[in-house]
Formats: structure tokens, C-alpha cells, sequence
């Protein structure tokens, strides 16, 4: 799409927000009202809402003109029952024949692309009045992404439920939008593998990168050498029949599933049960640690390329994908530094190092995978001067290496800043862009960034937690990949994720839900309230820290407090939003201080409660600092809050010892950190600089405690 075009989308969709921020109506009135907020993930390309309402009652209908085939039905099918299930209404099944009379008309103009492809046009329009609504798209996929559309503008009032009047135009600003799962690490049941596919679906993803093969274990079912699957992963992989099930499950929600195979590092499994493709004797056993190990295949050995030959090309005709990924990633060649044979290799074939050798290894799997009618994949270190222009990069190490891959003329798509194993929170993911304004890239060069992809990176996930690491912040990502550039505005972006959150639960997410059984497990059935506020204002430690603080293996129980603790809590962020408008809006000082008071008084109460919970289970020892520090985080906020209320500047000596206790509280524990401490800090540096600040406008006295607040980070 053109940069102009991108302008005039946007100007289209602030142009309907602000028509719409405008409408000052008594409530009464707001029946005929377009709506002034919308709860959209992602933001169509553009939106126009419009006045009245069209009405979801029981005798709600549905119609198809055009092309049916059974995946449109199969689509319309389970959004008539995700919608029965939001208003508990029982509607009428079966496509109607007469459009004339149907609330939603469908219309597909063709199948599209029977194996789904990156070139798939996924664009519709839906257009909504108070008689009917109709969903236009020349694919079928483009219906499903119109159909989620659809469901995301529900709302109700008192007169029922209703879709507000709306125009959409909508398509994706990049054709790649993936998350990749690893089950290497940990594997994930078929259950697991499929709700995340109506996840991804729900939120216009349209890739499952399926990590298939790590030092940890290789899992899925090879035919032709079983003791890949029969050694390498202790009875956990995915037989043939289920890869096809979830190829077609994919399939049906207009997603494609790009299989790895990670060689020639990450690759330990494969050797337990075939040692004679790697560059030492072995023999080998199934990785339990997390980390880069040395295992590598053997590049200088035909035999190796006769086994990846037939490996890939039952791959190649188990995955109907264009592409096949090949990983490439972080093999260090220490194998091959030791081995004799391979010194001896290079130095016969002119090979300068370790990079070139694994060059020549992928120029010989180039050709395999070109026989098998495959478009080669991999991460950053694939990239070499020399390789052929329609290999695809995934980077993982920045913008910067996928510009370069842009610039010389390769595909590729962005994964670095989309980690979302290193619980970084949705806001830093949202702001990332594979295509930021300023990357200097021509429109030709641009068009090489295909897109991203999320990374769930699986040493530290199990069935029960990893819903809770891919979403909700997954939807920002997706968000990134499909809207426009422009559309970046972080609070808007959360005030939407939170509804989209609670709507994922419908398709059996379990994101939310499961933070209460496991904190239940810990607490052995006691009351878990007080647990429930401690861990809300927890997060695990960032980026590959929890190693550090947490040695495990992949066979140690992921159910400690680290594991029911979320990625980006909300509860912090409310409460750095409700301090901010405190110190912001000083005639609005009470209600926001009564607020801060409650929240505040919480904390400190279940530091207190917690007492006997944790004395009594033993799996809640190490929390035990964790509910210390919140009760005093909660009394030295409550006291800077009473200074303020009562415009008493408190002694130096006072503020030193509170901002020394919150020094100690920062400082992880269990692998767990508190995302509220400079909040805090920020009401104990405002109390004891009031007398200053009082003689001070607010919009001063902000500026002035911000610059406080980092002055005292040193
Ligand atoms: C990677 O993170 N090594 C792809």
C-alpha cells in the first residue's frame, strides 16, 4: 500500500472518531448517536461510524450470496455460536436463501487460495444500517476476517443488544502476521495448539509458525526415521494425523501453518536416536536445561544430506506451506572446531570459517527443499551475501539486520521486539514496528518486510500457563501487523485489550481464568484474596532473568507464584495512571486520593494476611518477603498520601528511609518483581517536596516531581 494511501485511511478513521467525540447528547439520546469509542482490535484500515443501530435479537438471521463452500459455512457456523453465546439468545441455523430478509448478508466473490498463502487478499467491507448488515469479500478468508469484525461490535444498553451503523473498508497494512509456538521446550497439547489457533483467528493472525524440533525435543512422528520421534521426545509429539488436523483447523480459520525444523544447532534431539548425523560420536540424551548447547549436525558428511533429503521431503509433503523454516539460529561450531574430519573438510573446500561452512550447509539445503517445492526460511544467521534472493529472513536480532536483508533485495519479517517469552509489556511490543517511518527504505525495498511474527519461546511455559504468556498482548502485535502505522496510541490500546481479553475466553482461552485455580493450588483451598493482590502487583522478571533467579529444568513443575504472576499488570498500571492524574489535577486531588487510600490500605493488609497463608505452605515460602515488602509499600505510600492530604512536608530522615525500603523492594525475589515501586516513590518525593510545590501551578508541580522521580533513580 502506498505511503499516500496510508494518510488518507487514517485521516478517514480520526475524522470519524473525532465527528464522534463531538456528539454531546443527552444518554436518552444515544440511540441515534454513531458511538464515540469502539472496542476494535486490530483498527480497521478505515472506519466511518454512522447514525442508528442495527438490532441482535432472536430472530436474528443470516444469508449468503455469492460463493459458498464449506469453509464459509463452517465460519459463519461458529461466529452465529459465539454470538449466541455473548446475548444467551438461541437464533435460527442454516444459511437463508433470501437475502432480502436476513440481518448479516455474506457475500464471498471467490474460494481464494485453497493452502493458504501469503498472498491471500484478506481485505472485506461491512457495512451495517439499522435494517441489515453486509459483509463483501473476494475470498473467503476475507468473509472471516469481516465475521470477527463483526462480533467485535457488539454492544448492548438497556434495550438490548445492537451493532452500532458503521462503514468499514478493511485489509492488512502486512501479509505476514504469525505467532510461533515452540513446543520444543515444552510441548502443548492439541487442546492447547488449537484454542490458540481461534485466538489468532479472533485477531486476524494468519500465520502458526510450529517449532518442531529443539535440543529439547523433536515432536512430530517421522515414518521414515521413527526413533526420531520415539527417542527425542519421551512419547510427547505430534503424530502425522494430528499435524494434519491442525493444518486443516488452521486452514478452515484462513491460517497458515509454516513448519521448523531447527538445524544445524538446537539439534541434540535428533541425535539421541540417529548420533551419526552429528559432528561428535555421542552418544546423546534429550537437552533438560535451558540455553545454546553444542550438539550440531555433521555439514561436511553426504550421508547427513541423504537423511535431511528424505526427512524434509516427508516434511514437505506432510506441510502443504509454501515455506518450510529451517531455523539456522545460534549454533556456535564447537563441535565442528573438535572434529578432525570437518577441519580437514574446510580447509579441502577453501571454507574460511565456521559462518561459510554453515553457508555450504544452507546452499545444500537450499537445493533439497527447492526439489521438494519449498521456499527456504530462517532466522537472521542464514543470511549471507550469496544467498539466493527468495530465501525469507526472520529476525530475531533487529530492524536494523531486516532492513539490510530489505535493502539486498530479501523477504523477511521482524520477530525481534515481538518476544513475548521476556514479559516485556504489550505497550513495548505495540510501539514496535517492522516498518517504522523512518526506515529509510524505498517502496520496492519496503515491500521485501513482510511482516512479524510473536514468539513464544517455550523453556518456561506449560499447558496450564501459556495462554498467559501469548495473550492478551499477542492482539497488540497483531494489531502492529494488520492496522495502520498511525494507529498507535498506547492507553486506547490497553482500554481495547482489556475487552478483547474477557471475548478470547469464549474459544476456551484460558488466560485469565487460570491465574485463580493455581494461586486455589498454592493456597491448598484457603481464601485466596490476598494472594490474588499480591500477585497482581507482581510480574516475573524481565528478559532471560528468571534463570538466573530460578534454576529449572524442563522437567521441573511450572506452577510456583512466578507462574500464575502475568507479564503486564494491570493493577500497576491503573495505579501509576490514578498517581499521575493525583499529582496532575490538583482539584480533583480527593477523589483520586480516596482511591489511591483504598488501593494503598489493600496492599497493606494483605502483606499482613498473608502471614499464616505462607507460614503454613510451604510452596509460598519464598513469598514470604514479597507480602513484607507489599505491606510496607502500602503503609509508606499511605503515609506520603497523609502528608499530602494534610500539607505537612515529612523529614528528610522519613523520606530517606522510605525510598531506601522501596530500593530493597525493588530488588526481585522468586523471580518476581514489583512494577508499582516508583509510583510509589513518586507520592513520597511529591509529600516531601509540598512545601515547594504548593506555591507552584500543577501543571509545575508534575513536571517538577517527574524530575524529582528520576532524579532520585540514580
Ligand atoms: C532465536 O531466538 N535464537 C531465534
Amino acid at each position: 500500500m502506498s505511503v499516500r494511501k496510508y494518510i488518507s485511511i487514517i485521516l478517514l478513521w480520526s475524522c470519524a472518531l473525532n465527528a464522534a467525540a463531538q456528539t454531546s447528547e443527552p444518554a436518552t439520546q444515544s440511540k441515534a448517536q454513531p458511538v464515540s469509542q469502539h472496542h476494535l482490535m486490530p483498527v480497521p484500515s478505515s472506519v466511518r461510524f454512522n447514525q442508528g443501530r442495527l438490532s441482535i435479537t432472536k430472530s436474528f438471521t443470516l444469508a449468503a450470496k455469492g460463493y459458498v463452500d464449506d469453509r464459509l459455512r463452517a465460519g459463519v457456523d461458529r461466529m452465529i455460536k459465539r454470538l449466541e453465546g455473548r446475548t444467551v439468545l438461541e437464533f435460527e441455523r442454516g444459511l437463508l436463501v433470501d437475502a432480502n430478509a436476513a440481518t448479516l448478508v455474506v457475500e464471498a466473490q471467490g474460494a481464494g487460495y485453497d493452502v493458504p498463502s501469503v498472498e491471500e487478499n484478506e481485505s472485506y467491507s461491512l457495512e451495517v444500517s439499522d435494517k441489515q448488515a453486509t459483509l463483501r469479500a473476494p475470498t473467503v478468508v476475507g468473509v472471516l476476517r469481516g465475521l470477527e469484525t463483526f462480533l467485535q461490535l457488539l454492544e448492548s444498553d438497556r434495550e438490548g443488544y445492537f451493532i452500532p451503523a458503521v462503514q468499514i473498508q478493511d485489509q492488512p497494512r502486512f501479509r505476514w502476521r504469525g505467532l510461533l509456538i515452540d513446543i520444543g521446550r515444552h510441548f502443548e497439547p492439541m487442546e492447547v495448539i488449537k484454542r490458540n489457533l481461534d485466538a489468532m483467528a479472533a485477531l486476524k493472525l494468519n500465520v502458526f509458525h510450529w517449532h518442531l524440533t529443539e535440543d529439547q525435543g523433536f515432536r512430530i512422528e517421522s515414518k521414515k526415521f521413527p526413533k526420531l520421534h520415539e527417542m527425542g521426545s519421551d512419547g510427547l509429539y505430534y503424530t502425522q494425523a494430528e499435524a494434519r488436523e491442525v493444518i486443516n483447523y488452521a486452514r478452515e480459520r484462513g491460517i497458515r501453518v509454516v513448519p521448523e525444523f531447527d538445524i544445524p544447532g538446537h539439534a541434540t534431539s535428533w541425535l539421541v536416536g540417529y548420533p551419526e548425523l552429528g559432528s561428535a560420536p555421542g552418544p546423546y540424551q534429550i537437552e533438560r536445561r535451558p540455553g545454546i548447547f553444542e550438539p550440531a549436525l555433521d555439514p561436511t558428511r553426504e550421508e547427513v544430506y541423504k537423511f535431511l533429503d528424505q526427512f524434509l521431503g516427508e516434511m514437505a509433503a506432510l506441510f502443504p506451506d509454501a515455506y518450510m523454516h529451517i531455523g539456522g539460529d545460534e549454533n556456535e561450531g564447537k563441535q565442528w572446531d573438535r572434529n578432525p574430519q570437518i577441519q580437514a573438510f574446510m580447509k579441502k573446500k577453501g571454507i574460511k570459517d565456521n559462518r561459510a561452512l554453515q553457508t555450504y550447509f544452507n546452499q545444500r539445503l537450499l537445493q533439497i527443499l527447492k526439489k521438494h517445492g519449498k521456499r527456504m526460511m530462517g532466522w537472521d544467521e542464514i543470511f549471507q551475501p550469496d544467498l539466493p534472493k527468495d530465501t525469507v529472513i526472520q529476525s530475531w536480532r533487529g530492524p536494523k539486520a531486516l532492513a539490510e536483508a530489505a535493502r539486498r533485495g530479501y523477504d523477511g519479517i521482524l520477530s525481534n521486539g515481538y518476544y513475548i517469552d521476556l514479559m516485556q509489556p504489550a505497550s513495548a511490543h505495540y510501539k514496535n514496528d517492522p516498518l517504522p517511518a523512518d526506515s529509510g527504505l524505498s517502496l520496492a525495498e519496503a515491500a521485501h518486510v513482510l511482516g512479524g511474527e510473536a514468539t513464544m519461546w517455550g523453556e518456561w511455559v506449560s499447558p496450564e500457563t501459556i495462554d498467559s504468556r501469548i495473550w492478551p498482548r499477542t492482539a497488540a502485535i497483531a494489531e502492529r501487523l494488520w492496522s495502520p502505522r498511525e494507529v498507535n496510541d498506547v492507553e486506547d490500546m490497553y482500554r481495547r485489550l482489556n475487552i478483547i481479553s474477557v471475548q478470547l475466553e469464549e474459544l476456551g482461552l484460558t488466560h485469565e481464568k487460570n491465574q485463580q485455580m493455581m494461586l486455589r493450588r498454592l493456597a491448598q483451598g484457603k481464601q485466596v484474596r490476598a494472594l490474588q493482590t499480591l500477585v497482581s502487583v507482581l510480574e516475573p522478571v524481565k528478559e532471560y532473568r528468571r534463570y538466573q533467579q530460578r534454576p529449572q529444568t524442563m522437567l521441573s513443575p511450572l506452577t510456583g507464584l512466578v507462574d500464575a504472576a502475568r507479564p503486564d499488570s494491570e493493577a500497576a498500571r491503573r495505579f501509576a495512571a490514578l498517581v499521575n492524574e493525583l499529582l496532575l489535577d490538583a482539584p480533583r486531588f480527593e477523589s483520586r486520593a480516596f482511591e489511591i487510600e483504598n488501593t494503598l490500605s489493600d496492599w497493606r493488609g494483605a502483606g499482613t494476611e498473608l502471614e499464616a497463608m505462607i507460614d503454613a505452605s510451604p510452596a509460598l515460602h519464598e513469598a514470604a518477603p514479597l507480602a513484607n515488602d507489599l505491606s510496607q509499600i502500602g503503609a509508606a505510600g499511605l503515609e506520603a498520601l497523609s502528608f499530602l492530604r494534610r500539607g505537612v512536608a515529612p523529614s528528610t530522615q522519613w523520606r530517606d528511609s522510605r525510598l531506601l525500603m522501596l530500593e530493597q523492594a525493588a530488588k526481585p525475589k522468586a523471580a518476581l518483581e514489583f512494577p508499582i515501586i516508583s509510583s510509589v516513590k513518586e507520592l513520597i518525593i511529591a509529600a516531601y517536596e509540598l512545601p515547594q510545590l504548593k506555591t507552584m501551578p500543577p501543571s509545575e508541580w508534575r513536571k517538577r516531581v517527574k524530575q524529582l522521580v528520576v532524579g532520585a533513580k540514580q
